[in-house]
């Protein structure tokens, strides 16, 4: 059995993305009628957590109790990574005691240092780079909404780890994503590189821009995210100035298909990222999104324990 990590979708086949996905989506099935098959009964998950956070919690959490396993909460105020013990002896600790480990943290180097010292599956709930798990949840959600055919997705707003996800899930699925970002917020330069270079073989078409209608005309999907990230709290004032003209409004959204679906990964900020108006005409999709974090998640790790 190969040990694999979830540390960013650049890892994954195609094949294995859609696998994962069926996965969470028949587990899914099967909590709605009342089967709890215990795929993970007697497994640990630790759970390291250096930043913030509502779904990611609840859903692993809740996710590897209903598999039958038990998750545990670390957070970095309480264990002693947080008061400089070393990345790689607390991988080492971790990992000879628990099946699987979730990491929420800032530099994505800190997880890759972690799964590189690690004896079980690393799982990233987020770094500054990338949030994949966050995407299996998204791609999901369109199966779902049978909004997952020829998308043409368009994302508006930061180039930040959200973005940095969805060119990877693109770039391997193969459909077309248009970036807009302010001047200054542009996704990151080398990660959009081996984006571009994947999509060379799927066929998937990545466009950066900085025009946000631009992105929008057409679209299927229509995506956005905060404008100040964990971590950018500092950074809040001059952010809201830079972004000005990239809310997705309903003006913005007429630009799109009539049909195009909204996501968002949440927390969602009105009247910076995106109105009160889309935000509530589109929220049966986003929280059915937020709900799929749950699924997707489940699926990942029962896919992960049986590699
Ligand atoms: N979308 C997401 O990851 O939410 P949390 O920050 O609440 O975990
Ligand atoms: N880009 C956001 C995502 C939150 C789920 C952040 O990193 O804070």
């Amino acid at each position: 059995m190969a040990l694999r990590h979830f540390l960013t979708l650049r890892d994954f086949t195609k094949e294995e993305i859609l696998e994962i996905i069926d996965l969470g989506l028949q587990i899914k099935q099967n909590l709605k009628s009342g089967i709890y098959r215990g795929e993970l009964k007697n497994k640990t998950l630790a759970m390291i957590f250096e930043k913030s956070s509502t779904r990611t919690r609840v859903s692993f959490e809740t996710g590897m109790f209903q598999l039958g396993g038990h998750a545990l909460f670390l957070s970095n105020r309480d264990i002693h990574l947080g008061r400089g013990e070393p990345v790689k002896d607390t991988a080492r600790v971790i990992s000879s005691m628990c099946d699987m480990v979730m990491i929420r943290t800032f530099e994505h180097s800190m997880i890759e240092e972690f799964a590189a010292y690690s004896k079980v599956p690393v799982i990233n709930g987020l770094t500054d780079s990338y949030h994949p798990v966050q995407l299996l949840a998204d791609y999901m959600t369109l199966v779902e909404h049978g909004a997952h055919e020829n998308i043409v997705a368009a994302y508006v707003g930061d180039g930040n780890n959200m973005t940095h996800s969805w060119m990877m899930l693109a770039a391997k699925l193969g459909f077309e994503l248009r970036i807009a970002t302010p001047k200054g917020y542009e996704v990151d330069a080398k990660i959009l590189q081996d984006a571009l270079e994947i999509a060379k073989t799927s066929g998937a078409v990545i466009k950066t821009m900085n025009d946000p209608k631009e992105a929008i005309k057409g679209a299927t999907v229509v995506t956005t995210d905060t404008w100040v990230s964990m971590g950018q709290e500092d950074e809040k004032e001059q952010r809201i100035q830079a972004f000005k003209g990239f809310m997705v409004d309903d003006e913005m959204m007429s630009l799109a298909q009539e049909s195009a679906k909204f996501l968002h990964c949440l927390p969602a900020y009105r009247g910076y990222e995106v109105s009160e108006e889309v935000f509530e005409k589109h929220s049966k999709i986003v929280f059915d999104e937020a709900e799929n974090r749950l699924h997707a998640q489940k699926g990942l790790m029962v896919w992960l324990a049986n590699k």
